[in-house]
């Protein structure tokens, strides 16, 4: 077939579709627009330098290469209409249009189009006044979430416990210039990922993995975009997967199709299995999921490239089922210190080079090569993910790996899927 595909952003998430796609028989080339350290160095996979947000040089770059596909990485760009831009011009895309993307991009459109499509979800309100949500709060009490109104790369939702936190958090993000505030009743369960590859029509479940959202351990500090995730997640029993079928994505690609949003890309639920056994929306992505994809794709069989031509094509059906190994991952994220607040980047990365077959995989994220240095380039900078037989397996791989490299100031969470293998 001798594909060539076009990975838009600069991730690991992007690092790990790039690995995936290239393990496709029918994939000779990736590029990854723009990269990084990792893609860089990846067989078969090139850089180039063009900014997420440049359109026409990502146009230009797709008819001169003459690229098969798309597939459009963080949200920032498809926020920005990249995926109505590519289809004017025929050009294929894995990747919602800006009408679609803004299930993500909006926290308050989001809870306007789960009340719609009556997908359950937390009781909230939406604000634009600071003395009306500082009332609110006072009415509602703590626990209670506070989330901004916009992309914020998973740093503008505050879990208040009790009522001082959730006032600052109200007055801060006011006065970081978000307009708009979502406060949200706080629901307790168990968080799970739940993404899908839609044609608009049909969907496929990948399997569910679970995110490590706060930079400390034992769920401790702010949130981050990610400190470690594994798969699967083991939460997704028949019923709560019938749930999350028939009382989240199906109603979903309903109200899209009702609102004539034509959705072909990824959606990825960010969900909360409540105590009582009832699954809640707690947000929509647009997208794939940073690091959860570096924890999904390496369990994926059926070749990725097929799959997401099927969807570009809306030829989902080819793929009653997906196809998986047998096994289980864990990937564990090593942060430059400071994130998700201030950090320097400019470090070099050690040990890379040296890792063998035995190792785990080395998805780079927040890297950039340097002639033959690889240096920190960012918050999250690797995602190293073991593969096994079982949680155990999987996860001595990931940390045995983590301990072979070494950064200034790199700091990684202890216990990521430790309660899977304490229980
Ligand atoms: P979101 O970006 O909306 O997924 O929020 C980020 C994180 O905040 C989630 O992964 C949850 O850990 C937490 N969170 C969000 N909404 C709620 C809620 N209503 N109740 C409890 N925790 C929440
Ligand atoms: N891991 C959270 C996200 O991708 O938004």
């Amino acid at each position: 077939m001798n594909r060539k595909v076009l990975v838009i952003g600069n991730g690991g998430r992007e690092h790990a579709l790039a690995w995936s796609l290239l393990n496709s028989s029918s994939v000779d080339l990736v590029i990854c627009a723009p990269g990084n350290g990792g893609t860089a160095n990846l067989e078969g996979c090139e850089n180039r330098s063009i900014d997420v947000e440049d359109f026409s040089s990502l146009t230009k770059l797709v008819k001169e290469e003459a690229l098969d596909f798309v597939i459009v990485g963080p949200e920032l760009p498809l926020s920005l209409g990249i995926a109505d831009h590519f289809r004017s011009l025929d050009i294929p895309v894995f990747g919602p249009v800006q009408q679609g993307a803004q299930i993500e991009s909006s926290k308050a459109w989001a809870k306007n189009f789960f009340a719609d499509a009556k997908i359950p979800t937390a009781a909230s309100a939406t604000f634009t006044n600071p003395q009306m949500a500082q009332s609110y709060l006072k009415e509602k009490g703590a626990p209670i979430v506070i989330k901004a109104d916009g992309l914020a790369a998973g740093k503008g939702v505050v879990v208040a416990m009790n009522l001082l936190e959730a006032q600052n958090a109200v007055e801060e993000l006011f006065m970081q210039g978000y307009q708009k505030l979502v406060i949200e009743e706080y629901l307790e369960g168990e968080e799970v990922s739940v993404l899908a590859v839609t044609d608009g029509e049909d969907f496929r479940l990948l399997l569910s993995a679970q995110d490590h959202k706060r930079i400390g351990q034992g769920n401790t500090g702010p949130n981050t975009g990610g400190m470690g995730a594994y798969c699967p997640s083991g939460i997704v029993n028949p019923e709560i997967e019938y749930q999350i079928r028939e009382n989240i994505f199906l109603p979903t690609l309903a109200q899209f199709k009702k609102m004539g949003i034509e959705y072909c890309g990824v959606l990825y639920a960010g969900l909360m299995v409540c105590p009582d056994g009832v699954v809640k929306i707690l947000e929509f992505n647009c997208r794939f999921g940073d690091p959860e994809t570096q924890a999904i794709l390496p369990l994926l069989k059926t070749p990725l490239d097929e799959l997401i031509v099927s969807c570009i094509m809306k030829d989902l059906r080819k793929f009653p089922q997906l196809e998986w190994h047998q096994a289980h991952s864990v990937c564990v994220i090593a942060a430059s210190e400071g994130y998700p607040g201030k950090y320097t980047t400019g470090h070099l990365i050690e040990g890379i080079d040296s890792l063998s077959h035995s190792d785990a995989l080395v998805f780079q994220a927040g890297t950039i090569l340097d002639g033959k240095n690889i240096l920190t380039d960012g918050g999250r900078v690797l995602g190293v993910t073991g593969v096994g037989i079982d949680f155990f397996a999987a996860r001595n791989q990931a940390y045995s790996t983590l301990e072979k490299i070494s950064f200034e100031g790199m700091y990684s969470r202890p216990d990521i899927a430790l309660k899977k293998v304490q229980s």
